[in-house]
């Protein structure tokens, strides 16, 4: 398939069912023991979600044509992390929360204790999966890899952010301290899935990193931006899990703090922003360009 030639849509539906294939290859089956585990993590991470950072991955992979192989394990890779993330945000101890990708949550399906192990499973999962396969990268990238993964994801990324957005539940946060908030819990695996996909095909120049840094802190903080905007506006059956939920548990947001109307004019400014960063690439960086028109422009 000429996958290059093809219109964004079919591009990204391209990805996603490679992913969807992928990501159940990379998985345990749920006939191995144990079987209520492993079917638990299979429910959390295969048919649902919208791919966005694999995406980014194999958009950031085209900028330098990266080996397949181990594009498709560093996708699967932060969308197990990406997917573990949700499983714990929605638990009752976080945001307490029945929907998910259109289904109930885990720890509603299955149960607490499941929820919990089946995202400490999937943390583990994501990095066996980036250890093994694709001769290609060399020892030195593949370690880049796994520490721009690992630190994406803990206290410095992700759980920092989350750790933080449970500590401002009725604060009113600064519009410094909300934009730190968000680049963690949101930002930081967005912004690992662009420099991985790069990473897959090429160690970086200073100046290529700096690029790409800017492109995802940009891209990453409209995620969540519009994450927000759409918690406010949309409804739960076109978002697949509950709308209003930030203010239903006074969470600061930035449609708190901004309002909607300069929440989504914020958007805008961080979607050109992505646009100018990705200037040096020129026609190469094309999908990545689409993934931050997207990003601003989703309706769920
Ligand atoms: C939701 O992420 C949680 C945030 C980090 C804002 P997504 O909107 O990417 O969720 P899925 O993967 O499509 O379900
Ligand atoms: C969650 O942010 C971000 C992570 C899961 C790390 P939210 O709590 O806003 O995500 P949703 O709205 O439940 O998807
Ligand atoms: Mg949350
Ligand atoms: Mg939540
Ligand atoms: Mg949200």
């Amino acid at each position: 398939m000429n996958v290059a030639g093809l219109a964004f849509g079919d591009w990204m539906k391209h990805v996603q069912s490679t992913m969807e294939d992928a990501l159940s290859a990379f998985l345990p089956a749920a006939s191995d023991v144990p079987e209520r585990l492993h079917e638990a993590m299979r429910y959390a991470v295969l048919d649902g979600g919208k791919r966005v950072r694999p995406l980014l991955v194999f958009a950031a992979g085209d900028l330098f044509d990266a080996d397949a192989d181990l594009l498709a394990r560093a996708a699967a890779a932060v969308e197990m992390v990406h997917a573990y993330s949700l499983v714990h945000d929605d638990m009752p101890c976080m945001d307490d929360d029945a929907l998910r990708r259109g289904k109930p949550t885990v720890h509603v399906k299955y149960d607490e204790a499941t929820a919990l192990l089946v995202g400490d499973a999937l943390q583990s999962q994501a990095f066996v999966v980036l250890s093994e396969g694709a001769a290609e990268a060399n020892a030195e990238r593949r370690l880049a890899m796994f520490r721009l993964l690992a630190r994406a994801s803990g206290s410095a990324g992700m759980c920092g952010g989350q750790a933080i957005d449970l500590d401002s539940v009725g604060k009113a946060l600064s519009l410094a301290e909300l934009e730190r908030m968000h680049q963690l819990k949101t930002g930081a695996l967005l912004h690992a899935s662009v420099l991985l996909g790069a990473l897959a095909g090429k160690s970086l120049t200073p100046a290529e990193t700096a690029a790409l840094d800017a492109y995802a802190r940009a891209t990453g903080l409209a995620f969540q931006v519009v994450d927000d905007v759409l918690d406010a506006t949309a409804d739960s059956a076109t978002l697949g899990k509950t709308a209003g939920k930030d203010a239903a548990d006074n969470k600061p947001t930035y449609v708190s703090i901004l309002g909607l109307e300069e929440s989504k004019a914020l958007a805008e400014t961080l979607r050109n922003d992505a646009h100018r960063a990705l200037m040096p690439f020129g026609e190469k960086a094309r999908r990545l360009r689409e993934i931050a028109d997207l990003i601003v422009q989703r309706k769920a």
